[in-house]
């Protein structure tokens, strides 16, 4: 059996690649927490190196003299551990293969890099027998790839649905709580700290959908890439959308979802997805406020389990970061790497068009008799099938005409269906806008 080496007896070389917002508190809790870590580490974890791209820049946190460098690829060739924090794809994605060749633990939290060349880095990490862990790339400070991977391997996932993104889910808040617009809502974000000087990534959900596809190939055992994420962004959700969704006792959010479905011949596949959905306020998904993260999963023998947590910011993500360097060194003192992921069971991504899911539609439509029949007959046509319908009337047509404005949810219903329902529902002469289209889920 193997002994564990004392803290005293053993050191293991940690070299960190950026020292930003993350960065920055993943050295402070290195340096000032060294001897917890060693002891729950069963090492020591020195810290060899620095790497940034300027030796000037201030710092959040005061570094021993020597420590910052712009030399990574020597800092990488010499470390047990490489903790990856530059962020984008080169070149981070060189040395992390490079820490991987000379046999070093690899933690990450870049969560651009693993959606696009993740498949590549798993497969060098698991042919050179080490260790590439990313916890900190979903959901900040949440332990939620571990649970997954790990405490849920003796179980069957069907569904995880999360809030994922601190950005979009703080400005969708703020047009809930506030009727603020989504244009003040995103500079009151940025304001903040939460959006990015350019916030495409978070607004245009792609942030979402890379940790769509993480959180999807971990869940179901197949690696998914960001290619295979349907993804669609907050841009068009407007404070009318939100009003009357909250009136209907909903409240809109940026979902991630990945999904065991059954395509149109009956066969398995998964869908991964990212998307503003109406929730009813009810769900536990809906009470997260603010830049907050939370991930639902259901699973068949565990039942709903929710995770919630920080997102995003240096220190909670830095704790995320800090789980994974200790695992890694434990596995180092022990012996083994240790499995990051298994991708036994291959399942085919499918499109959004098999996606099952119910629609709220907003129509506006001519206010005379027989409107509601026409519309009605082409959902039943189609095969989907109307839970509610809420009508209101305006005064403001041409002439002081009346208009109609109607809100439909429908249960369940194919994607494709749907889609099919709204392009003929548009085409009827007494519709005079589709106002909005947005799915429903939790109910
Ligand atoms: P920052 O932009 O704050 O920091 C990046 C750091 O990397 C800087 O210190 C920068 O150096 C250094 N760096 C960038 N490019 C190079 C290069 N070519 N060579 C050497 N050093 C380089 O990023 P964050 O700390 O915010 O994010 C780091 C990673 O963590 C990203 O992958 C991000 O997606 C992920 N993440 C971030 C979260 C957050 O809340 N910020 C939450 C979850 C994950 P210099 O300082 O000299 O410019
Ligand atoms: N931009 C991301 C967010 C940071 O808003 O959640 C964490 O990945």
């Amino acid at each position: 059996m193997t002994t564990p080496a004392t803290p005293a007896a053993r050191a293991l070389r940690v070299a960190l690649l950026g020292c930003g917002t993350v960065g920055s508190q993943v050295a402070r809790i290195l340096l000032d927490d060294a001897d917890n870590l060693a002891g729950r580490a069963g090492a020591r974890l020195d810290l060899v190196g620095v790497a940034v791209r300027s030796l000037d820049a201030e710092r959040d946190v005061e570094l021993p003299d020597g420590l910052l460098t712009t030399d990574a690829d020597a800092l990488v060739a010499d470390a047990d551990i490489v903790i990856e924090l530059m962020g984008g794809i080169e070149p981070a994605k060189s040395l992390i293969l490079r820490a991987i060749a000379h046999g070093a633990a690899v933690v990450s939290g870049n969560k651009a890099l693993l959606a696009l060349d993740g498949p590549e880095l798993y497969e060098q990490a698991d042919a050179a027998g080490v260790q590439l862990s990313y916890e900190a790339a979903v959901a900040g400070a949440i332990p939620i790839l571990r649970p997954i991977r790990d405490s849920l391997s003796g179980d069957r996932i069907t569904r995880v649905l999360g809030i994922v993104n601190g950005t979009t889910n703080y400005i969708l808040d703020q047009m809930d709580s506030t009727g603020a617009q989504f244009d003040d809502a995103l500079q009151a974000a940025q304001h903040l700290g939460y959006a990015e000087a350019d916030p495409t990534a978070d607004i245009e959900g792609h942030d979402a959908a890379a940790k769509a596809a993480i959180l999807a190939s971990l869940s179901f055992h197949t690696r998914f890439a960001l290619e295979d994420v349907s993804c669609e962004g907050i841009t068009s959700v407007t404070a009318d959308d939100i009003a009357a969704a909250a009136e209907d006792g909903y409240v809109i959010k940026l979902l991630a979802i990945a999904e065991l479905l059954t395509d149109a011949t009956g066969a398995e596949g998964i869908g991964v997805r990212v998307h503003p959905t109406l929730l009813p306020r009810t769900h536990p998904l809906a009470a997260v406020h603010g830049a907050f993260n939370a991930v639902f999963v259901e699973a068949e023998n565990a039942g709903e389990l929710m995770f919630y947590g920080q997102g995003a910011g240096g220190t909670p993500t830095a704790s995320a970061v800090l789980g994974d360097v200790v695992s890694a060194a434990r596995r180092r003192v022990l012996g083994g790497p240790g499995r990051t992921e298994t991708t036994t069971s291959q399942v085919p991504a499918l499109g959004i068009d098999a996606v099952r899911t119910s629609y709220c539609i907003a129509l506006q439509v001519v206010d005379e008799p027989g409107v509601l029949a026409r519309i009605a007959q082409i959902f039943a046509a189609n095969g989907v099938s109307i839970e509610t319908m809420r009508q209101r009337i305006r005064q403001d047509g041409p002439d002081g005409a009346t208009t109609a404005e109607l809100r439909i949810v429908t249960h369940r219903a194919v994607e494709a269906s749907l889609a099919a329902t709204v392009r003929q529902v548009a085409e009827l002469e007494v519709i005079t806008a589709v106002s909005s289209v947005l799915r429903v889920e939790g109910i």
